[in-house]
């Protein structure tokens, strides 16, 4: 589209055509990078992970959190180590320790942002709200974030074509090293922490996902002050879960249980608003604006 416009348009000087094409390109690439890929699962290990790997480790300790003494080539040296030496469908949890081992990491409290299947608006409110951090922040979640790999036979590399689905095996490499990633976040979690769920599905606290089951049973009482909770459904819904009803309430329960603090808020008006930006038809906005003044939190000591 952007292309056929460009030839058409009444600016067409090669170089303005051609600098308008880079843009859309451009433009057209950095969508790409933030759409999700729901076909990559199929595919083999990500074509140049080490490079990938390693680079976004160098990257991460030079640029993006400077003054952090972790050397890359051996946080990749044991990855390889824990993912080649088993078979494609038997990596454990276990076998990534050493590489855990060699990247430690703690985190100011009060920034802590737990999310489920609220991924993209995670990701802008993030971006937004500076003071977030969520596992994508770690290193270990910056090195492997939408990456893909498994080996083959035992110590044979590797395997580029093909890995297996998550739910064909018992022990997946990418799961598993994501379930001790989670667990090592959740743990070190503290002072106030955020959870970013969606009220526009069934289950909005899932046991099954990785808040629910791996960290959220990770969570340290004594350490977190407050567990606030913050339901947000798209803007034109559909209006499933929220503070007062379905799973969320479970959520809440086992928070209790266990002795947490809680709030809860429907609609929190940074995500409504976030969303009305990224959604530009008046009819989303205008529901947006009504929402606000139907907005609803509970706290809970
Ligand atoms: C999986 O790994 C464990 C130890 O890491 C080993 O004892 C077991 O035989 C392996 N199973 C398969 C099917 O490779
Ligand atoms: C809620 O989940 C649905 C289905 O996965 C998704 O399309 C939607 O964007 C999510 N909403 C929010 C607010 O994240
Ligand atoms: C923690 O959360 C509680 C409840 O929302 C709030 O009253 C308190 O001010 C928060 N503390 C910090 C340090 O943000």
């Amino acid at each position: 589209m952007c292309k056929h416009e460009a030839q058409q348009g009444p600016m067409s000087s090669p170089e303005t055509s051609a600098s308008f094409v880079m843009i859309c390109v451009t433009i057209w690439f950095i969508m790409c990078l933030l759409c999700p890929s729901p076909l990559r699962a199929q595919l083999g290990t990500t074509p140049n992970i080490k490079h990938i790997v390693v680079g976004r480790c160098y990257n991460y300790v030079t640029l993006v959190n400077p003054g952090l003494r972790f050397d890359c080539e051996e946080i990749w040296r044991q990855f390889e180590a824990a993912v080649v030496r088993q078979s494609s469908c038997n990596v454990t949890v276990e076998d990534y320790h050493h590489m855990f081992y060699a990247m430690p990491q703690t985190w100011p409290c009060d920034r802590f942002l737990f999310w489920s299947k609220t991924r993209t608006l995670m990701q802008s409110y993030a971006a937004v709200l500076r003071h977030f951090w969520t596992l994508e922040d770690t290193l270990v979640g910056y090195m492997f974030n939408d990456l893909v790999w498994c080996g083959q036979d035992k110590d044979s590399g590797f395997d580029f074509s093909s890995c297996p689905k998550w739910s064909a095996c018992r022990n997946h490499p990418v799961y598993s090293l994501w379930r001790q990633a989670s667990q090592n976040f959740a743990e070190m979690a503290c002072g106030n922490i955020t959870v970013l769920l969606n009220g526009s599905i069934v289950n909005a606290f899932n046991r099954k996902s990785m808040f629910g089951s791996v960290e959220l049973d990770s969570l340290n009482p004594c350490r977190v002050d407050y567990v606030n909770i913050k339901v947000v459904t798209n803007l034109e819904g559909p209006f499933i879960e929220s503070c007062g009803e379905g799973s969320i309430l479970d959520l809440i329960q086992i928070l209790q249980s266990r002795g947490f603090r809680w709030t809860c808020t429907d609609n929190d008006q940074t995500l409504m608003i976030l969303q009305c930006i990224q959604n530009h038809k008046p009819s989303s906005c205008h529901s947006c604006a009504n929402s606000f003044s139907q907005r609803k939190s509970v706290t809970f000591s």
